[in-house]
């Protein structure tokens, strides 16, 4: 399978709406909503995974007190488990590191289970906890520093 990590554009839009609609049946994000939250924020990035001209995977994010946060990322579920993540990850990664950040940051919850271990086994270490991040939802915060 031949992945491609490029930015994200406009047209990518609805690829994105349905991974959200199928990943998170009840609060799969609108396009709307993620521009809304990603591009009001200082640093934003968008990248996406191609396979064969469509797009399986995306993420986005921003900076938060001098870290490029992930914030949203999804991957289509027929597509999951193939490496598309952690791909994602370190595009994540390499972005930060263009741009002179030292760390990046991640939160994820108990509804994310393979973002956890998805993080952990790529060096992110935890660094925090908040009872109730969203809603009554907890959250682990992990980071990597950027070498
Ligand atoms: C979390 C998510 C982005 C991971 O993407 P992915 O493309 O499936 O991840 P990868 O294939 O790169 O996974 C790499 C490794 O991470 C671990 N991992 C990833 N998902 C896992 C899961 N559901 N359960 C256990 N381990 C998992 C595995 O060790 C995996 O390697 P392996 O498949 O060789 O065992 C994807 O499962 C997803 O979109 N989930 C729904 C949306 C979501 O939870 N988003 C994150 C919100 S914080």
């Amino acid at each position: 399978m031949n992945v491609k990590i490029r930015e994200g554009r406009d047209s990518d839009y609805p690829y994105l709406e349905e991974i959200e609609r199928l990943c998170f049946p009840d609060s799969g994000r609108t396009r709307e909503q993620l521009e809304q939250r990603v591009f009001s924020n200082p640093g934003p990035y968008f990248i996406v995974a191609e396979v064969d001209g469509r797009v399986v995977g995306y993420e986005m994010g921003y900076e938060v007190k001098g870290k490029l946060y992930n914030c949203y990322k999804a991957v289509h579920p027929d597509f999951q488990r193939k490496g598309i993540g952690k791909l994602l990850l370190d595009q994540q990664l390499e972005i930060a590191r263009e741009r002179g950040y030292k760390y990046v940051f991640i939160k994820t919850s108990n509804q994310a289970p393979g973002m956890l271990i998805l993080a952990l086994k790529n060096g992110f270490k935890i660094i925090g906890y908040k009872d109730r991040e969203w809603d009554d939802e907890p959250a682990i915060w992990l980071e990597k520093e950027v070498e």
